[in-house]
Protein backbone atom coordinates (compact mmCIF):
# COMPACT_ATOMS: atom_id res chain seq x y z
CA UNK A 1 0.00 0.00 0.00
CA UNK A 2 1.45 3.25 -0.59
CA UNK A 3 1.47 5.80 1.70
CA UNK A 4 -1.71 9.18 1.00
CA UNK A 5 1.52 11.33 1.67
CA UNK A 6 3.74 10.63 -1.28
CA UNK A 7 6.02 9.16 2.06
CA UNK A 8 8.11 6.32 0.74
CA UNK A 9 6.15 2.83 0.40
CA UNK A 10 5.38 1.44 3.15
CA UNK A 11 3.53 -1.66 4.40
CA UNK A 12 0.52 -0.90 6.23
CA UNK A 13 -2.23 -3.01 8.53
CA UNK A 14 -4.64 -4.78 6.93
CA UNK A 15 -7.45 -3.63 8.95
CA UNK A 16 -8.46 -1.76 12.03
CA UNK A 17 -9.15 -5.43 13.94
CA UNK A 18 -6.29 -6.93 12.62
CA UNK A 19 -3.95 -3.39 14.02
CA UNK A 20 -6.05 -3.79 17.09
CA UNK A 21 -5.12 -7.33 17.65
CA UNK A 22 -1.50 -7.05 16.80
CA UNK A 23 -1.17 -3.99 19.27
CA UNK A 24 -2.80 -5.72 21.56
CA UNK A 25 -0.93 -8.80 21.21
CA UNK A 26 1.99 -6.66 21.91
CA UNK A 27 0.74 -5.63 25.09
CA UNK A 28 -0.38 -8.77 26.45
CA UNK A 29 2.78 -10.80 27.10
CA UNK A 30 4.38 -12.64 30.09
CA UNK A 31 3.72 -8.99 31.58
CA UNK A 32 0.10 -9.46 32.24
CA UNK A 33 0.04 -13.29 33.14
CA UNK A 34 3.34 -13.84 34.99
CA UNK A 35 4.56 -11.00 36.10
CA UNK A 36 1.34 -8.76 36.87
CA UNK A 37 -0.02 -11.78 39.28
CA UNK A 38 3.24 -11.77 41.23
CA UNK A 39 3.11 -8.19 41.47
CA UNK A 40 -0.67 -8.63 42.92
CA UNK A 41 1.03 -10.80 45.58
CA UNK A 42 3.88 -9.23 46.28
CA UNK A 43 2.79 -5.45 46.47
CA UNK A 44 -0.59 -5.78 48.56
CA UNK A 45 -3.44 -7.57 46.13
CA UNK A 46 -5.87 -5.16 45.58
CA UNK A 47 -4.62 -2.15 46.49
CA UNK A 48 -1.78 -2.73 43.95
CA UNK A 49 -4.63 -3.16 41.25
CA UNK A 50 -5.89 -0.36 42.00
CA UNK A 51 -3.12 2.00 41.59
CA UNK A 52 -1.82 0.14 38.32
CA UNK A 53 -5.79 1.09 37.19
CA UNK A 54 -5.14 4.64 37.88
CA UNK A 55 -1.51 4.53 36.61
CA UNK A 56 -2.46 2.76 32.94
CA UNK A 57 -5.31 5.15 32.80
CA UNK A 58 -3.58 8.76 33.49
CA UNK A 59 0.24 7.96 32.22
CA UNK A 60 -0.13 4.39 30.04
CA UNK A 61 -2.92 5.08 28.11
CA UNK A 62 -1.69 8.90 27.06
CA UNK A 63 1.75 7.86 26.45
CA UNK A 64 0.40 5.38 23.95
CA UNK A 65 -1.54 7.55 22.31
CA UNK A 66 1.48 10.55 22.00
CA UNK A 67 3.44 7.17 20.90
CA UNK A 68 1.25 6.11 18.47
CA UNK A 69 1.13 9.22 16.80
CA UNK A 70 4.45 10.21 16.42
CA UNK A 71 4.91 6.46 14.54
CA UNK A 72 1.79 7.38 12.20
CA UNK A 73 3.19 10.78 11.03
CA UNK A 74 6.41 9.95 10.90
CA UNK A 75 5.75 6.56 8.91
CA UNK A 76 9.29 5.49 10.12
CA UNK A 77 10.34 3.28 12.94
CA UNK A 78 11.97 5.32 15.75
CA UNK A 79 15.35 5.66 14.65
CA UNK A 80 14.63 7.87 11.77
CA UNK A 81 11.04 8.99 13.18
CA UNK A 82 12.30 11.97 14.54
CA UNK A 83 14.38 13.21 11.91
CA UNK A 84 11.30 12.68 9.21
CA UNK A 85 9.53 15.17 11.61
CA UNK A 86 12.16 17.40 11.23
CA UNK A 87 12.75 18.32 15.17
CA UNK A 88 16.18 18.66 17.18
CA UNK A 89 18.20 15.35 16.10
CA UNK A 90 18.24 15.06 20.52
CA UNK A 91 15.13 13.77 20.10
CA UNK A 92 16.53 10.54 17.96
CA UNK A 93 17.29 9.36 21.37
CA UNK A 94 14.15 8.17 22.20
CA UNK A 95 14.77 6.17 18.94
CA UNK A 96 17.98 5.07 19.83
CA UNK A 97 17.31 4.44 23.70
CA UNK A 98 14.24 2.14 22.63
CA UNK A 99 15.49 0.29 19.68
CA UNK A 100 19.11 -0.74 20.93
CA UNK A 101 18.99 -0.52 24.66
CA UNK A 102 15.29 -1.72 25.34
CA UNK A 103 14.33 -3.81 21.96
CA UNK A 104 17.53 -5.86 22.23
CA UNK A 105 18.22 -6.07 26.18
CA UNK A 106 14.38 -6.51 26.60
CA UNK A 107 13.97 -9.36 24.02
CA UNK A 108 17.39 -10.95 25.65
CA UNK A 109 15.67 -11.94 28.48
CA UNK A 110 12.08 -12.06 27.23
CA UNK A 111 13.35 -14.85 25.23
CA UNK A 112 14.36 -16.93 27.67
CA UNK A 113 11.25 -17.39 29.60
CA UNK A 114 9.48 -17.52 26.05
CA UNK A 115 12.00 -20.50 25.93
CA UNK A 116 10.41 -21.55 29.28
CA UNK A 117 7.14 -22.11 28.14
CA UNK A 118 7.69 -24.24 25.51
CA UNK A 119 9.70 -26.56 27.93
CA UNK A 120 6.79 -26.74 30.42
CA UNK A 121 3.97 -27.27 27.08
CA UNK A 122 6.36 -30.38 26.76
CA UNK A 123 6.59 -31.14 30.41
CA UNK A 124 2.72 -30.59 31.37
CA UNK A 125 2.07 -33.74 28.79
CA UNK A 126 5.29 -35.84 29.80
CA UNK A 127 5.53 -35.94 33.39
CA UNK A 128 5.67 -32.65 35.19
CA UNK A 129 2.21 -33.41 36.98
CA UNK A 130 3.74 -36.17 38.59
CA UNK A 131 6.74 -34.72 39.79
CA UNK A 132 4.50 -31.79 41.38
CA UNK A 133 2.18 -34.35 42.95
CA UNK A 134 5.20 -35.18 44.42
CA UNK A 135 5.90 -31.88 45.86
CA UNK A 136 9.19 -31.63 43.62
CA UNK A 137 8.12 -28.84 41.07
CA UNK A 138 10.65 -26.05 42.44
CA UNK A 139 13.75 -29.10 41.99
CA UNK A 140 12.12 -29.27 38.38
CA UNK A 141 12.42 -25.69 37.74
CA UNK A 142 15.56 -24.99 39.40
CA UNK A 143 17.57 -28.06 37.71
CA UNK A 144 15.48 -26.87 34.42
CA UNK A 145 17.21 -23.18 34.56
CA UNK A 146 20.36 -24.68 35.83
CA UNK A 147 20.96 -26.50 32.44
CA UNK A 148 21.79 -23.89 30.20
CA UNK A 149 22.05 -25.63 27.42
CA UNK A 150 18.61 -26.91 27.54
CA UNK A 151 17.39 -23.15 28.38
CA UNK A 152 19.95 -21.95 25.86
CA UNK A 153 17.97 -24.53 22.90
CA UNK A 154 14.59 -23.38 23.98
CA UNK A 155 15.00 -20.02 23.98
CA UNK A 156 16.38 -20.74 20.29
CA UNK A 157 13.84 -22.28 19.28
CA UNK A 158 10.95 -19.50 20.84
CA UNK A 159 13.20 -16.98 18.97
CA UNK A 160 13.02 -19.09 15.67
CA UNK A 161 9.34 -19.27 15.74
CA UNK A 162 9.09 -15.43 16.36
CA UNK A 163 11.39 -14.87 13.64
CA UNK A 164 9.36 -17.13 11.21
CA UNK A 165 6.44 -14.44 11.63
CA UNK A 166 7.92 -11.26 11.38
CA UNK A 167 9.78 -12.25 8.25
CA UNK A 168 6.02 -13.01 6.98
CA UNK A 169 5.83 -8.99 7.22
CA UNK A 170 3.71 -6.72 8.80
CA UNK A 171 0.20 -7.65 8.06
CA UNK A 172 0.68 -11.33 6.82
CA UNK A 173 3.11 -11.80 9.12
CA UNK A 174 2.19 -10.38 12.58
CA UNK A 175 -1.18 -8.95 11.94
CA UNK A 176 -2.48 -12.26 10.54
CA UNK A 177 -0.75 -14.35 13.70
CA UNK A 178 -2.27 -11.96 16.26
CA UNK A 179 -5.52 -12.36 14.99
CA UNK A 180 -5.84 -15.99 15.43
CA UNK A 181 -3.87 -16.11 18.63
CA UNK A 182 -5.32 -13.75 20.92
CA UNK A 183 -8.89 -14.71 20.60
CA UNK A 184 -7.70 -18.33 21.26
CA UNK A 185 -5.47 -16.92 24.46
CA UNK A 186 -8.74 -15.37 25.37
CA UNK A 187 -10.72 -19.14 24.85
CA UNK A 188 -8.12 -20.38 27.42
CA UNK A 189 -8.27 -17.63 29.94
CA UNK A 190 -11.77 -18.03 30.18
CA UNK A 191 -11.49 -21.84 30.90
CA UNK A 192 -9.08 -21.72 33.27
CA UNK A 193 -10.89 -19.15 35.42
CA UNK A 194 -14.22 -21.25 35.26
CA UNK A 195 -11.91 -23.85 36.36
CA UNK A 196 -9.74 -21.62 39.13
CA UNK A 197 -13.34 -20.47 40.56
CA UNK A 198 -15.29 -23.39 41.09
CA UNK A 199 -12.92 -24.96 42.96
CA UNK A 200 -14.12 -25.77 46.49
CA UNK A 201 -11.83 -22.72 48.72
CA UNK A 202 -11.76 -20.51 45.98
CA UNK A 203 -13.28 -18.00 47.75
CA UNK A 204 -9.64 -17.06 49.93
CA UNK A 205 -8.04 -16.36 46.47
CA UNK A 206 -10.74 -13.70 45.46
CA UNK A 207 -10.75 -12.45 49.09
CA UNK A 208 -7.43 -11.74 48.79
CA UNK A 209 -7.17 -10.46 44.99
CA UNK A 210 -10.61 -8.15 45.01
CA UNK A 211 -9.45 -6.44 48.94
CA UNK A 212 -7.28 -4.13 49.03
CA UNK A 213 -4.72 -3.60 51.90
CA UNK A 214 -3.45 -0.20 51.44
CA UNK A 215 -1.29 -0.04 54.62
CA UNK A 216 0.91 -2.65 52.41
CA UNK A 217 1.49 0.76 49.95
CA UNK A 218 5.40 1.98 49.69
CA UNK A 219 7.16 3.95 47.29
CA UNK A 220 7.94 0.62 45.65
CA UNK A 221 4.30 -0.16 45.31
CA UNK A 222 4.53 2.55 43.03
CA UNK A 223 7.80 2.43 41.29
CA UNK A 224 6.39 -1.41 40.51
CA UNK A 225 3.26 -0.18 39.15
CA UNK A 226 4.19 2.32 37.23
CA UNK A 227 7.19 -0.39 35.21
CA UNK A 228 4.65 -2.85 35.63
CA UNK A 229 2.06 -0.20 33.31
CA UNK A 230 5.05 0.86 30.90
CA UNK A 231 5.78 -3.00 30.24
CA UNK A 232 2.23 -4.09 30.22
CA UNK A 233 1.49 -1.51 27.58
CA UNK A 234 4.90 -2.22 25.51
CA UNK A 235 5.18 1.68 25.82
CA UNK A 236 8.74 3.68 26.02
CA UNK A 237 10.75 0.98 23.70
CA UNK A 238 9.39 2.48 20.71
CA UNK A 239 6.92 -0.21 19.84
CA UNK A 240 4.22 1.49 19.65
CA UNK A 241 6.17 4.17 18.12
CA UNK A 242 6.57 1.43 15.07
CA UNK A 243 3.24 -0.19 15.33
CA UNK A 244 1.55 3.53 14.85
CA UNK A 245 4.21 3.58 11.52
CA UNK A 246 2.17 1.01 10.14
CA UNK A 247 -1.18 2.60 10.56
CA UNK A 248 -3.43 4.32 7.82
CA UNK A 249 -4.15 7.88 8.47
CA UNK A 250 -7.96 7.00 8.75
CA UNK A 251 -7.79 5.61 11.86
CA UNK A 252 -9.01 6.48 15.19
CA UNK A 253 -5.84 6.94 17.25
CA UNK A 254 -7.66 7.30 20.77
CA UNK A 255 -9.81 4.57 20.34
CA UNK A 256 -7.78 2.22 18.91
CA UNK A 257 -5.40 3.16 21.94
CA UNK A 258 -8.19 2.40 24.27
CA UNK A 259 -8.84 -0.90 22.99
CA UNK A 260 -5.46 -1.95 23.03
CA UNK A 261 -4.88 -0.48 26.80
CA UNK A 262 -8.39 -1.84 27.73
CA UNK A 263 -7.50 -5.41 26.56
CA UNK A 264 -4.33 -5.17 28.03
CA UNK A 265 -5.64 -4.78 31.56
CA UNK A 266 -8.49 -6.80 31.18
CA UNK A 267 -6.73 -9.69 30.31
CA UNK A 268 -3.99 -8.95 33.22
CA UNK A 269 -7.12 -8.77 36.22
CA UNK A 270 -8.65 -11.63 34.43
CA UNK A 271 -5.17 -13.36 34.80
CA UNK A 272 -5.08 -12.66 38.46
CA UNK A 273 -8.72 -14.32 38.51
CA UNK A 274 -7.36 -17.25 37.05
CA UNK A 275 -4.32 -18.14 39.29
CA UNK A 276 -5.50 -16.83 42.97
CA UNK A 277 -8.17 -18.82 43.34
CA UNK A 278 -6.64 -21.53 42.27
CA UNK A 279 -3.32 -21.36 44.10
CA UNK A 280 -5.39 -20.18 47.65
CA UNK A 281 -8.07 -23.39 46.98
CA UNK A 282 -4.94 -25.82 46.80
CA UNK A 283 -3.75 -24.44 50.19
CA UNK A 284 -0.23 -22.81 48.61
CA UNK A 285 0.65 -19.16 49.20
CA UNK A 286 1.01 -16.77 46.18
CA UNK A 287 5.13 -16.67 45.93
CA UNK A 288 6.21 -14.10 44.19
CA UNK A 289 9.03 -14.20 41.51
CA UNK A 290 8.90 -16.84 38.57
CA UNK A 291 8.01 -19.31 41.38
CA UNK A 292 4.54 -18.55 40.64
CA UNK A 293 3.90 -19.56 37.53
CA UNK A 294 6.63 -22.26 37.03
CA UNK A 295 6.72 -23.61 40.67
CA UNK A 296 3.30 -23.00 42.45
CA UNK A 297 1.27 -23.14 39.28
CA UNK A 298 2.41 -26.59 38.53
CA UNK A 299 1.75 -27.93 41.92
CA UNK A 300 -1.74 -26.91 42.06
CA UNK A 301 -2.51 -28.11 38.96
CA UNK A 302 -1.25 -31.32 39.71
CA UNK A 303 -3.96 -31.35 42.93
CA UNK A 304 -6.44 -30.68 40.20
CA UNK A 305 -8.63 -33.73 38.48
CA UNK A 306 -7.28 -33.47 34.54
CA UNK A 307 -4.71 -30.98 35.80
CA UNK A 308 -2.03 -32.40 33.20
CA UNK A 309 -4.58 -30.12 30.45
CA UNK A 310 -4.94 -27.27 32.46
CA UNK A 311 -1.73 -27.25 32.94
CA UNK A 312 -1.13 -27.71 29.40
CA UNK A 313 -3.41 -24.96 28.20
CA UNK A 314 -2.15 -22.61 30.34
CA UNK A 315 1.76 -22.69 29.41
CA UNK A 316 0.01 -22.97 26.13
CA UNK A 317 -1.53 -19.82 26.87
CA UNK A 318 1.65 -17.94 28.43
CA UNK A 319 3.64 -18.96 25.12
CA UNK A 320 1.15 -17.18 22.82
CA UNK A 321 0.68 -14.34 25.03
CA UNK A 322 4.37 -14.22 24.38
CA UNK A 323 5.50 -14.87 20.65
CA UNK A 324 2.85 -12.25 19.91
CA UNK A 325 4.62 -9.70 22.07
CA UNK A 326 7.94 -10.98 21.29
CA UNK A 327 7.06 -10.29 17.38
CA UNK A 328 6.86 -6.85 18.01
CA UNK A 329 10.53 -6.15 19.92
CA UNK A 330 11.53 -8.16 16.92
CA UNK A 331 9.76 -6.49 14.62
CA UNK A 332 11.33 -2.85 15.97
CA UNK A 333 15.02 -4.26 15.61
CA UNK A 334 14.33 -5.52 12.33
CA UNK A 335 12.34 -2.68 10.77
CA UNK A 336 15.25 -0.55 11.93
CA UNK A 337 17.73 -2.50 10.31
CA UNK A 338 15.20 -2.52 6.96
CA UNK A 339 15.40 1.54 6.97
CA UNK A 340 18.91 2.66 8.37
CA UNK A 341 20.53 -0.20 5.95
CA UNK A 342 18.60 -0.71 3.31
CA UNK A 343 18.25 -4.34 4.09
CA UNK A 344 15.88 -7.10 3.37
CA UNK A 345 13.23 -7.97 5.48
CA UNK A 346 14.50 -11.46 5.05
CA UNK A 347 18.45 -9.88 5.78
CA UNK A 348 16.84 -7.95 8.60
CA UNK A 349 15.33 -10.85 10.56
CA UNK A 350 18.12 -12.86 10.33
CA UNK A 351 20.76 -10.46 11.72
CA UNK A 352 18.76 -9.36 14.29
CA UNK A 353 18.10 -12.60 15.44
CA UNK A 354 21.17 -13.90 15.23
CA UNK A 355 22.67 -10.95 17.80
CA UNK A 356 19.63 -11.13 19.94
CA UNK A 357 20.24 -15.01 20.27
CA UNK A 358 24.04 -13.91 21.08
CA UNK A 359 22.83 -11.47 23.79
CA UNK A 360 20.50 -13.61 25.81
CA UNK A 361 22.80 -16.15 26.11
CA UNK A 362 24.09 -14.31 29.37
CA UNK A 363 20.60 -14.22 30.63
CA UNK A 364 19.95 -17.49 29.87
CA UNK A 365 23.09 -19.14 31.51
CA UNK A 366 23.43 -16.38 34.56
CA UNK A 367 20.01 -18.39 36.30
CA UNK A 368 22.64 -21.36 36.48
CA UNK A 369 24.89 -19.25 38.26
CA UNK A 370 27.60 -17.21 37.68
CA UNK A 371 28.91 -13.41 37.79
CA UNK A 372 27.16 -11.18 39.55
CA UNK A 373 26.84 -7.52 38.46
CA UNK A 374 26.17 -5.05 42.14
CA UNK A 375 24.70 -8.61 43.03
CA UNK A 376 21.94 -9.25 40.70
CA UNK A 377 22.78 -11.60 37.95
CA UNK A 378 22.50 -10.67 34.43
CA UNK A 379 18.85 -12.25 33.47
CA UNK A 380 17.56 -9.91 37.00
CA UNK A 381 20.07 -7.23 35.95
CA UNK A 382 18.58 -6.55 32.24
CA UNK A 383 15.08 -7.00 33.73
CA UNK A 384 15.36 -3.95 36.04
CA UNK A 385 17.30 -1.86 33.37
CA UNK A 386 14.88 -2.18 31.33
CA UNK A 387 11.56 -2.06 33.26
CA UNK A 388 12.92 0.50 35.93
CA UNK A 389 15.10 2.71 33.81
CA UNK A 390 14.48 2.48 30.08
CA UNK A 391 10.89 2.01 29.84
CA UNK A 392 10.11 5.24 32.22
CA UNK A 393 12.87 6.86 30.57
CA UNK A 394 11.93 6.21 27.44
CA UNK A 395 8.16 7.44 28.00
CA UNK A 396 8.96 10.61 30.28
CA UNK A 397 11.20 11.74 26.67
CA UNK A 398 8.09 10.71 24.57
CA UNK A 399 5.38 12.62 26.78
CA UNK A 400 8.07 15.66 27.14
CA UNK A 401 8.31 15.45 23.55
CA UNK A 402 4.45 15.68 22.36
CA UNK A 403 3.67 17.88 25.44
CA UNK A 404 5.74 20.74 24.75
CA UNK A 405 7.70 20.32 21.45
CA UNK A 406 5.19 18.68 19.35
CA UNK A 407 1.78 19.28 20.63
CA UNK A 408 0.26 21.32 17.54
CA UNK A 409 1.02 18.79 15.06
CA UNK A 410 0.18 15.74 17.55
CA UNK A 411 -3.07 17.35 18.10
CA UNK A 412 -3.92 17.31 14.39
CA UNK A 413 -2.52 13.84 14.08
CA UNK A 414 -5.15 12.72 17.20
CA UNK A 415 -8.26 14.86 15.79
CA UNK A 416 -7.34 13.13 11.69
CA UNK A 417 -6.39 16.90 11.13
CA UNK A 418 -9.38 17.98 12.88
CA UNK A 419 -11.65 15.86 11.49
CA UNK A 420 -11.93 13.59 14.40
CA UNK A 421 -13.57 14.46 17.64
CA UNK A 422 -11.65 13.27 20.71
CA UNK A 423 -14.05 14.52 23.50
CA UNK A 424 -10.61 14.01 26.24
CA UNK A 425 -8.75 15.85 24.00
CA UNK A 426 -7.58 18.66 27.14
CA UNK A 427 -7.30 15.98 29.39
CA UNK A 428 -5.04 14.22 27.57
CA UNK A 429 -2.87 17.06 26.94
CA UNK A 430 -3.23 17.73 30.64
CA UNK A 431 -1.83 13.98 31.02
CA UNK A 432 0.91 14.44 28.34
CA UNK A 433 2.18 17.42 29.52
CA UNK A 434 2.11 17.42 33.53
CA UNK A 435 0.81 14.12 34.94
CA UNK A 436 2.99 12.12 32.94
CA UNK A 437 6.19 13.60 32.80
CA UNK A 438 6.20 14.72 36.51
CA UNK A 439 4.38 11.36 37.53
CA UNK A 440 7.11 9.29 36.31
CA UNK A 441 10.50 11.86 37.30
CA UNK A 442 9.00 11.26 40.99
CA UNK A 443 8.43 7.86 40.97
CA UNK A 444 10.97 7.37 39.42
CA UNK A 445 13.26 9.37 41.81
CA UNK A 446 11.52 7.82 44.78
CA UNK A 447 11.62 4.07 44.11
CA UNK A 448 15.05 3.93 42.25
CA UNK A 449 17.10 1.70 44.29
CA UNK A 450 19.35 -1.62 42.98
N1 LIG B 1 4.00 -5.95 26.84
C1 LIG B 1 4.69 -7.18 26.92
C2 LIG B 1 4.20 -7.96 28.11
O1 LIG B 1 3.36 -7.49 28.87
O2 LIG B 1 4.69 -9.05 28.31
C3 LIG B 1 6.16 -7.10 26.97
C4 LIG B 1 6.80 -6.02 26.21
C5 LIG B 1 6.75 -6.04 24.84
C6 LIG B 1 7.42 -5.02 26.87
C7 LIG B 1 7.29 -5.02 24.16
C8 LIG B 1 7.97 -3.98 26.21
C9 LIG B 1 7.91 -4.00 24.88
F1 LIG B 1 8.42 -2.99 24.25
Amino acid sequence: MSDSDGLAKREHWGSRVGFIMAAAGSAIGLGNIWRFPYLVGKDGGAAFVVIYLIITLFIGLPVMIAEFAIGRAAQKAPVLAFKALNVSPFWSLIGWMGTIAGGFLTLSFYNVVGGWTIKYIISSLTGLMEIADAGNSGDFFSSFIGQSYQVIVFQALFLAITMGVVIGGVSKGIERACKVLMPTLFVIMIILIIRSVTLPGAEAGLKFYLSPDFSKLTGETFLDALGQSFFSLSLGLGIMLTYGSYIGKEEQLPSSSAWTAGLDTVIALLAGLAIFPAVFAMGFEPGSGAGLSFITLPAVFAKMPAGMIFSFLFFLLLFFAAVTSSMSLLEVAAAFAIEKFHMTRKEAVYGVGFIILVLGIPSATSLAGGPKIYGKDFFDAAEYVCNNVLLPLGSFLASVFVGWFWLPQAIKEITNDGKLKFGWLNTWIWCVRFVAPLAIAYIFYAGLKW
